[in-house]
């Protein structure tokens, strides 16, 4: 894979973090690649101008950020007939109870609701919990769904970070080779 397009959306910036990592890898590895956060007012990018896409979004209630779904949608039609892969930053990646019922509607849903799309690979990545970045009303909510899963007497830290570097980096290496 020379030319690679990492193309994704973000609420908290973790899917930054993420996107980023996964371009370094892939340009050790030689690859050409383009990583573009997808906010409002940015240009779609074509996807025949590349040899793979990676689409991918951090989640947030059940969903994906807007713009990358939107993406999806219009550009439907030329990524059918492109070498598509997609990612997930999620929560419920880290919790094992969870991360089944996260593959399916985060990941497996997606060729359902856009028939056409058919990803080679799909990762579902862990996400972070980084209670300074949040509003008052979130940082109540997300702290008391996180206190569920704390042993009693357990302090919560400041930051839950689920994410797994080796993980994200064996996936990039398997698409660019
Ligand atoms: C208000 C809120 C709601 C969330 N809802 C979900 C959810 O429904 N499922 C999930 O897997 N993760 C959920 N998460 C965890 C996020 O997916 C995780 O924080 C991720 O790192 C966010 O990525 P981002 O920083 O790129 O937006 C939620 C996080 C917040 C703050």
């Amino acid at each position: 894979m020379n030319k690679i397009l990492i193309i994704y959306g973000t609420r908290y910036g973790t899917t930054t973090e993420v996107a980023q990592d996964m371009s370094n890898t892939a340009r050790e590895l030689g690859a050409q690649v383009d990583v573009i956060h997808l906010e409002k007012g940015i240009p779609f990018p074509e996807p025949e101008e590349y040899d793979l896409v990676i689409i991918g979004s951090g989640i947030q209630a059940g969903q994906w950020t807007k713009r990358p779904l939107k993406y999806i949608e219009q550009k439907l039609e030329s990524l059918s007939k492109t070498k598509v892969a997609l990612f997930v930053v999620s929560g419920y990646a880290g919790n094992p109870d969870k991360v089944a019922e996260a593959q399916a509607d985060y990941l497996d849903a997606m060729p359902e609701k856009y028939p056409g799309l058919s990803p080679i690979s799909t990762a579902l990545i862990g996400g972070m919990f980084e209670f300074k970045k949040y509003n008052l009303v979130v940082r109540a909510l997300v702290k008391s769904m996180a206190k569920r899963n704390t042993p009693p007497g357990e302090e919560l830290p400041e930051k839950i970070d689920f994410r797994d570097w080796d993980m994200i980096r064996d996936w990039i290496k398997e698409l660019v080779q």
